[in-house]
């Protein structure tokens, strides 16, 4: 009988936990690591150790009709595409209007979640804590929800850059970033065409001397805008066009889409052009990006090769002099250290998980992670459904396939994933 819930983390994710298991009438308690509510879109000055941190201005990238929860409308006042402030505000809102604050212990740290010894027939979890005062707490939880966030710890590739050991000027990963004040006047390279290298480039072009945006791969580059103005998301994210794209070939929606695109902005003059199709890999979304390469305040670089003192070289043989700064948008890796290591099985030391949320040898299956995933559109309300979904696996109304075949599912998602 599941009744005691552990939520690991108070983002949105975890206050969307909270509310379900309210709702089917379980008893949450929330332990968040920091003093407040609302996890990466409480914006701090400094970024803190295994915490995800983003940038002042950063505008949310999917609109308010289609990334709030189902049952909490946002504020009518609200624009369509908010700042983080402005999110932060609507989570406040959310946590206030159905009573959530009152499950959630902050600058309570997870230590570790561990079976307990009749675990195969209890499904019960030890959850070691550490508050506020440095003090070791044990609890024991009928089940676990993690809603620790996953853009936690950044990848900072520099030993895969020839001589960036001499190179002169300030390396950086995005994580560190909060705004384009110290590039003033400087010669800036960006690395990576992810949403923040996109976003983080048209920010210091405003101010710098001259900035460069380095590719591997390339990328699609649509605005939050589509066609008569409508948000993008509510235009793209239909039934119809998931039927659609069940029913048409794939090089036929990806040409239409492409051909699209090129009419605004010819992907190959914008030096943006990828090497994979539209709908292989997600796409950037920037609303004045090309704009600046128009305006020469930003200018497409290839693959980043090494370093030269203040030289940087690119893989086409180009080298721009005079680097003060290098900013890395190169993503981050999840990691869950109070997990147990045993979570961890398979070939590949990762969590391996089931439909991105359950660990497959886990029975009972007790433990679900939360939000771990890429969505083409927004993330909260697919983790209200994660969450729906979760609860009732714990609460036995809905069932897991196999072992056997639950690992069958994550290895081939796997396969196509490698290959995308
Ligand atoms: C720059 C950026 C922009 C994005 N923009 C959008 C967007 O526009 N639309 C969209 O839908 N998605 C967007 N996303 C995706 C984003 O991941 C989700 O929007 C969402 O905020 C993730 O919430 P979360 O609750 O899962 O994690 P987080 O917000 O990271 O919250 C995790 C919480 O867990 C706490 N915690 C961690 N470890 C512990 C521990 N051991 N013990 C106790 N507490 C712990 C942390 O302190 C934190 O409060 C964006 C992501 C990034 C990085
Ligand atoms: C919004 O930005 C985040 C962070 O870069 C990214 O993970 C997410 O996929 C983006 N959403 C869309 C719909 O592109």
């Amino acid at each position: 009988m599941v009744r005691r819930v552990a939520v690991v983390g108070a983002g949105c994710s975890g206050l969307a936990c909270i509310k379900i298991c309210v709702d089917e009438g379980l008893e949450p308690v929330c332990f968040e690591s920091s003093d407040d509510i609302g996890g990466m879109w409480n914006f701090r000055e400094t970024p803190e150790p295994d915490r995800t941190s983003i940038y002042r201005s950063l505008v949310v990238n999917t609109s308010k009709e289609m990334m709030c929860f189902s049952d909490f409308p946002m504020p009518s006042d609200y624009p369509n595409f908010m700042h983080n402030s402005q999110l932060l505000q609507y989570f406040r809102l959310y946590a206030e209007h159905f009573d959530l604050l009152r499950y959630i212990n902050f600058q309570t740290t997870v230590r570790s979640v561990l079976q307990r010894p009749d675990f195969s027939l209890s499904g019960q979890w030890e959850v070691v804590t550490i508050n506020k005062n440095g003090q070791e707490e044990r609890h024991i939880f009928d089940a676990i929800l993690v809603c620790s966030g996953h853009y936690t710890h950044p990848t900072l590739p520099l030993s895969d850059f020839q001589g960036h050991e001499t190179f002169s000027g300030r390396c950086l990963h995005s994580w560190e970033y909060k705004d384009a004040n110290a590039f003033t006047g400087k010669r800036v390279v960006v690395v990576g065409t992810g949403n923040s290298g996109g976003d983080i480039a048209v920010e210091i072009s405003r101010s710098a001397e001259k900035t460069f945006l380095s590719t591997r791969q390339g990328a699609w580059v649509l605005g939050r805008m589509s066609t008569n103005g409508v948000p993008l998301d509510i235009a793209v994210i239909k039934r119809i066009n998931n039927v659609l794209f069940q029913l048409l070939p794939k090089t036929l929606v990806n040409w239409a889409a492409e051909r699209a695109l090129n009419n605004k902005y010819d992907h190959i003059l914008y030096g943006l052009k990828p090497k994979h199709r539209h709908m292989e890999r997600n796409l950037m979304i920037n609303d004045d990006l090309p704009g600046r390469i128009l305006q020469g305040a930003i200018v497409m670089k290839n693959n980043l090769e090494g370093f030269k003192d203040s030289r940087v070289v690119f893989e086409d043989g180009t080298v721009e002099k005079n680097i003060d700064a290098v900013v890395f948008c190169t993503g981050y890796i999840a990691k869950f250290p109070f997990l147990p290591s045993t979570l961890s099985e398979g070939p590949y030391e990762e969590v391996t998980l089931y439909k991105r949320a359950f660990p497959p040898s886990l029975q009972p299956p007790t433990l679900a992670v939360m939000g771990l995933f890429q969505v083409k559109g927004p993330l909260m309300p697919t983790v209200e459904m994660q969450a729906r979904w979760a609860v009732k696996v714990f609460l036995g109304q809905s069932r897991l396939p196999t072992k056997e075949k639950m690992l069958d599912v994550i290895e081939s998602e796997r396969r196509r994933n490698m290959q995308r």
